[in-house]
C-alpha cells in the first residue's frame, strides 16, 4: 500500500499518494473521486511509456481518453492550452469531468491551467512522472502557461484532487532530467529542515543511484514540506511561499538569457543555490561552513555550480528585476541564514550581487 500524506487546504484538502508501482492502483486511490469521464493529458514521450496502462486501469464504469501535447516546455503556450480547451468540448467534457495530468511539470503546468478555465474549473488530477514534477509542481496548486519570453505569466491557482506519485516511473527519466530534479530535494533541506540536508549528505550516492528505498522518504519529505509551507501561504500573500524560491531569482535570470531550454531549471537552480549561498557569506549571515556542506551536497549529486558557458553581466543582472517576485521596484533575496532557515533580505547592495554572478561564470563585455 503506498504512504499517504496529505495537504491541509480547508475544504481543498487532498491526499498525496506515494510508493514503489502504485500507478497500477490507481484507480482504487481514485475510488473517492467521482471519475465518470476522465481525460488523461499526457505529453507524446510519457504518452508512449505510460498512457495506455493507465487509461486501462482507470477504465471501470468511467469514459476515459487519451489527449497528448508535444513534448517540451514550448507546450505550455496559449495555443496548446486552446487545442486542448477544443479538444475537451469535442469529447463533450463537462463540469464532471476530470482531468488526470500524467508528466512532467510541463504537463501538469498546462493540463492544471486547462482544468482550471474548462467550463469555470473542473476536476484535476496530477501523477507526476519527472523528479522535480513529483518533489514540486504537482504539488500546490500552481499552474501556468507562458507567453514570448514571460514565463508562467498566465495562470491559476487551482488545487488537484489527489497527487499520485509512483517513484518507479522515474527509471525511465533521463539522467540529466533526473539530477536536474535533486536540485529542488537540496532547496528543501537548505530553506526548511536541516536533518533532512544531513539525510541527503549520508545518502547521496544511493540518491543519485535512484534507490528506492531512499528515493521514496525523500519525495515524501519534500511534499510535506511544499505541503507546509502551501497550507499556511497558498496563495503567496504572507510572503512565506516565496522561500521556495530560494536560488529561484539568479536561476529565472540565468534560464532567460541563456535562451528557455539550455539549461534544465534544476540546473540553473542548483547554481542560483550556489549564488545565493555566497551572497549571504557575503553579507556575513552565513558562515564558510554552510557555503561548503551545500558546495559539496550539490557536487555529490552531479549537479553544476557555475554556467556552462559565460553569459552577458548586466543582462543577466537585468533580467533579476523582471522576476515576478520583485514587488513595488523593490527585489527581495531569498538568502539562508542557517542551514534549514532563509529569510528574505531587500536592499542587497549590487555590487555585491555582481561579485556573484560574475562567480558563476557571467562576463563583462
Ligand atoms: N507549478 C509549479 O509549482 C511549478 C514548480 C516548478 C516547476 N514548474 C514547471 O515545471 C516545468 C518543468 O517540468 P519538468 O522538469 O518536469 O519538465 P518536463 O515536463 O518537460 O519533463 C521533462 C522531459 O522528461 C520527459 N519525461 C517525463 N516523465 C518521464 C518519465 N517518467 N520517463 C521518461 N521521460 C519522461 C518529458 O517527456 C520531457 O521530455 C517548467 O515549465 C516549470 O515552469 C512548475
Ligand atoms: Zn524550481
Amino acid at each position: 500500500m503506498p504512504e499517504r500524506l496529505d495537504v491541509e487546504l480547508g475544504e481543498r484538502s487532498y491526499p498525496i499518494w506515494i510508493g514503489d508501482d502504485v500507478l497500477a492502483q490507481a484507480d482504487r486511490l481514485f475510488a473517492s473521486l467521482t471519475l465518470h469521464h476522465g481525460i488523461v493529458i499526457a505529453d507524446a514521450q510519457v504518452a508512449a511509456i505510460y498512457g495506455e496502462p493507465l487509461v486501462e486501469t482507470l477504465r471501470g464504469d468511467a469514459r476515459i481518453d487519451l489527449l497528448q501535447v508535444p513534448s517540451g516546455e514550448a507546450s505550455k503556450s496559449v495555443e496548446q492550452a486552446d487545442r486542448l480547451w477544443r479538444a475537451l468540448r469535442a469529447l463533450g467534457a463537462d463540469r464532471k469531468s476530470t482531468i488526470v495530468a500524467l508528466g512532467g511539470g510541463v504537463v501538469g503546468d498546462l493540463a492544471g491551467f486547462v482544468a482550471a478555465t474548462y467550463a469555470r474549473g473542473i476536476e484535476l488530477v496530477q501523477i507526476p512522472t519527472t523528479l522535480l514534477a513529483q518533489v514540486d509542481s504537482s504539488v500546490g496548486g500552481k499552474t501556468a502557461i507562458n507567453l514570448p519570453n514571460a514565463k508562467n505569466m498566465v495562470g491559476a491557482f487551482w488545487q488537484p484532487s489527489a497527487v499520485l506519485i509512483d517513484v518507479t516511473t522515474l527509471r525511465t527519466l533521463p539522467d540529466r532530467e533526473y539530477r536536474s530534479g535533486l536540485a529542488e530535494v537540496v532547496k528543501y533541506g537548505v530553506i526548511l529542515d536541516a536533518d533532512f540536508f544531513a539525510y541527503l549528505e549520508s545518502h547521496a550516492q544511493a540518491l543519485a543511484a535512484r534507490d528506492p528505498s531512499v528515493l521514496i522518504p525523500v519525495i515524501r519529505r519534500c511534499c510535506e514540506l511544499k505541503a507546509s509551507v502551501v497550507s499556511a501561504d497558498e496563495r503567496e500573500t504572507t510572503g512565506l511561499r516565496a522561500i521556495l524560491n530560494y536560488g529561484h531569482t539568479f536561476a529565472h535570470a540565468f534560464e532567460a538569457v541563456a535562451g528557455y531550454g539550455e539549461l534544465l531549471h534544476g540546473e540553473a537552480v542548483s547554481i542560483g543555490m550556489t549564488c545565493a549561498a555566497r551572497l549571504a557569506f557575503r553579507l556575513g549571515r552565513v558562515d564558510e561552513e554552510f557555503v561548503r556542506r551545500q558546495d559539496r551536497l550539490v557536487e555529490q549529486l552531479v549537479l553544476p555550480s557555475a554556467l556552462p558557458r559565460p553569459l552577458p553581466l548586466e543582462e543577466t543582472i537585468g533580467a533579476t528585476l523582471r522576476d515576478k517576485k520583485v514587488e513595488a521596484g523593490k527585489l527581495r533575496w531569498i538568502l539562508p541564514s542557517e542551514l534549514g532557515k532563509v529569510e528574505r533580505v531587500a536592499d542587497v547592495p549590487e555590487d555585491l550581487v555582481k561579485e556573484v554572478f560574475l562567480e558563476a561564470g557571467c562576463q563583462k563585455p
